[in-house]
């Protein structure tokens, strides 16, 4: 049973208790009346001290651990409020049991699914990504919660990660441009986003036993950066540990928590630990973690019984503070920045009421769809399909009508409604005639239990090349999906080619019909040995409950795409990074894993081994053409304080209004170190009518060329050559501009 707090009433006992408390506790202050508006940190400060100075011991302890699956407890005398969370990064998770895992059967909850992050880092478009945390936080805020547990922001190093759909991609750069405005976006609806997993939780296989090992470098160069936006521009308000442990320690309470996220950077937010991934009452007081949850304590298993007062931090805690093995600094340092998250968050007097489900929300769902899908191949114009009269298309593949916003772990949501690639193409196209067959059934599968299909694959099969021999055109929608194995919390994929026969499958139908085009659903690169047989690919994310709207936006050119990947396809599984090196780098041997490849993630190993990717970092196609030219830099030679402004000309040169993304890339020439070839530091997304050209910029900070030092621990900026790398994908580069820095 839930305890229903009315906020309202909350917070204005809350003010008079604090007002006489305040009062009473600290008669030589001068009298601070409530301020309205944005509260300042010197009052708020100072209220938070007289508040911890009236807490009693338990009322502290009992802040900083759960009370149910998502909550914490509040301070019921002094009405402060409980802290209320929900997953996750794509819409606010159904309400789940007070105890256990299961829903709690409300009818009341289902939400809008926004496109997976994935397909966010891929419209390279910061101003939606604003966008896309406003709208988001808006339906949280309705649901009455105050923390939202996302956005994920984990460096997507092997295809094989359950979870890199939830995340923003490979490269630091692209990671921390995205999650900066979402961040902003969400709390400007008075909800706590919680930047997640804060650090290097790079896989779900073994995740709450790994020891990962990695190079300083590459962990302040690679795994850090978007954290360290996301706590420095973004001002995020929470922040979740994850699951491995970093060099022998738990990174849920961790050295690196209390050095670099809270003295380094200055993080005055929450730690907030994953479920389950506290271990130790020492640990989890000493370093870093403020709000424990999840664990499962009943003997020590993980079950729905969890006894919230054998918590790590809860009797343990408590015992040891008042034996005095604890300092109470400890508890109050936590207690602080809870309070601080309640000020921001349900004690904030100005935040709206938020919305759910309204047709805004829906509009940029589809906005952020219809830009994130990426244009993978377009061989004799195949895409956009025109809808006509006497026009059959054959709609194949189980993806075309199977539910992908249930399942994928703690991400999976409860959409008022899912429209599926099959339902948008059927609604769009009034006058062809489409066609459908399933082609191939995948079996349901939640975390490790595997549901075997319950069709006859081979009648599926036959039927596939039946319909297929109907049709003028085939859409193949395949791909990927949430159950276990695939692109789901809790275990990493074991096979990089696509599952479940599609690609017997999709060379069947070929043979049959050549004109074969490809809706590829994943979060994740896949083996593309089919390519060839294909005359279109089209790379159509997890899109949330617009999915099949945009699909067919895209399919039918009412949309021109402009995606680009923000992660890169090996053509074979052995030319990526982090497999080149094998098990210690990945998976890793007895639960320890080194990442080996250490600086050279991504686009970044496949220039500096000059591997060619199936398809590169930034690599996307339009319905259109753009040409850049007139590449300029402001200057020759630049000292460290100075900004280099990249400026050129892009031309739209096709017969359709289109946008292009021009990034631009900076490597060291002969540097002393080991060093990427290039790397991303700038990119700008140019919106043009057909025929049209518009200058654009890119302006870079001298400081960001700077690398990680392990010699001084801190940043170092070589002097002497580099080159300014300006394209429109990673491994398209248009101009090269050489300058040096002083
Ligand atoms: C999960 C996930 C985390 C999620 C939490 C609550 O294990 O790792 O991202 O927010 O538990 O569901």
């Amino acid at each position: 049973m839930r305890v229903v707090f009315n906020k309202k009433i909350a917070l204005l006992i809350f003010i008079f208790c604090l007002q006489t408390s305040f009062f009473n506790a600290q008669d030589n202050i001068p009298k601070i009346q409530f301020p309205q508006g944005e509260i300042t940190s010197v009052v708020l400060e100072a209220k938070i001290d007289s508040i911890i100075n009236v807490l009693t011991l338990e009322e502290k302890v009992a802040m900083t651990h759960a009370q149910s699956k998502f909550s914490t407890k509040g301070v019921e005398r002094l009405g402060i409020p409980e802290v209320w969370m929900s997953d996750g990064p794509h819409g606010v998770r159904e309400e789940i049991s007070w105890d256990a895992w299961e829903n709690a059967g409300w009818t009341n909850d289902a939400i809008t699914a926004f496109p997976a992050l994935t397909c966010l880092a891929a419209t390279f478009n910061p101003e939606l990504s604003g966008e896309y945390g406003f709208n988001l936080g808006e339906e949280a805020r309705y649901r009455e919660k105050d923390v939202l547990l996302g956005p994920g922001v984990n460096i997507y190093r092997t295809p094989f990660n359950g979870r890199n759909f939830e995340y923003l991609g490979e490269d630091p750069f692209l990671a921390s441009t995205m999650v900066v405005p979402y961040i902003k976006g969400v709390q400007k609806n008075g909800i706590a986003a919680c930047v997640k997993h804060f650090a290097l939780n790079n896989q779900e296989h073994l995740r709450d036993k790994i020891n990962v090992e990695v190079s300083d470098r590459a962990l302040y160069e690679i795994y850090l950066p978007a954290f360290k936006a996301a706590v420095q521009e973004g001002k995020v308000w929470a922040l979740m540990g994850a699951y491995n442990k970093f060099r022998g320690q738990y990174t849920t309470h961790n050295k690196i928590l209390n050095k670099i996220l809270k003295t380094d950077w200055g993080y005055d937010g929450v730690v907030i630990s994953d479920w389950s991934s506290v271990h130790s009452t020492k640990e989890a007081a000493l370093y870093g973690v403020d709000m424990e949850m999840g664990t499962g304590t009943d003997g020590l298993g993980t079950t729905t019984n969890n006894h919230y007062q054998h918590y790590y931090l809860a009797n343990p805690f408590l015992k040891a503070l008042k034996k005095g093995e604890l300092s109470e600094d400890l508890v109050n340092d936590k207690v602080r920045r809870i309070l601080r998250l309640i000020y921001r968050t349900s004690l904030n007097p100005n935040r709206a009421l938020g919305k759910m489900n309204n047709k805004e929300h829906h509009k940029v769902a589809r906005k952020i769809a219809t830009e994130g899908i990426v244009l993978l191949k377009n061989e004799d114009n195949f895409f956009p399909i025109k809808d006509k009269k006497g026009l059959t298309i054959a709609v194949i593949g189980e993806n075309a009508t199977r539910n992908m916003t249930q399942g994928g772990g703690s991400s999976q949501l409860k959409p008022l409604f899912e429209v599926s690639p099959l339902e948008g193409l059927r609604a769009r196209y009034k006058n062809a005639k489409i066609i459908h067959t399933m082609g191939f059934e995948s079996g349901a599968s939640v975390y490790d239990e595997v549901v075997p299909a319950s069709l006859n694959q081979d009648s599926l099969y036959v039927k596939a090349i039946e319909v297929a021999k109907k049709a003028d055109i085939v859409l193949f929608v395949g791909g990927l999906n949430k159950s276990h194995h695939q692109d789901s919390e809790g275990d990493d994929r074991e096979v990089f080619a696509l599952p479940f026969g599609q690609e017997k499958l999709i060379n069947g139908i070929q043979e049959v019909n050549k004109n074969l085009g490809f809706l590829l659903l994943t979060g994740n690169a896949v083996e593309m040995n089919w390519l060839p047989k294909t005359k279109g690919v089209i790379q159509t994310w997890y899109l949330g409950s617009m999915a099949g709207h945009a699909i067919a936006d895209i399919v039918s050119g009412d949309v021109n795409p402009s995606g680009k990947l923000p992660f890169s396809f090996p053509k074979k599984l052995e030319d990526n990074a982090a497999h080149s090196f094998g098990k210690l780098s990945y998976p890793g041997i007895d639960e320890n894993q080194y990442y080996k490849e250490d600086i050279l993630v991504g686009y970044r190993w496949f220039d500096t081994r000059k591997i060619e990717p199936q398809f590169a970092f930034g690599y996307g196609l339009s319905y259109s053409s753009f040409k850049i030219s007139d590449v300029k830099i402001n200057q020759k030679k630049y000292s460290e304080n100075d900004k280099i402004k990249v400026t050129f000309n892009v031309s739209n040169t096709g017969n359709r209004e289109g946008a292009e993304v021009v990034q631009v890339y900076v490597g060291k020439y002969k540097s002393k170190v080991k060093r990427a070839l290039k790397e991303l530091k700038g990119f700008t997304k140019v919106n043009l009518e057909k025929g049209l050209q518009k200058t654009a910029s890119v302006t870079l900070n001298v400081s960001d060329l700077a690398y990680y030092n392990t010699e001084i621990s801190s940043w170092s900026l070589e002097k002497g050559t580099y080159y300014i790398y300006v394209g429109n994908a990673s491994n398209n580069i248009t101009k090269k501009i050489k300058f040096s820095i002083l």
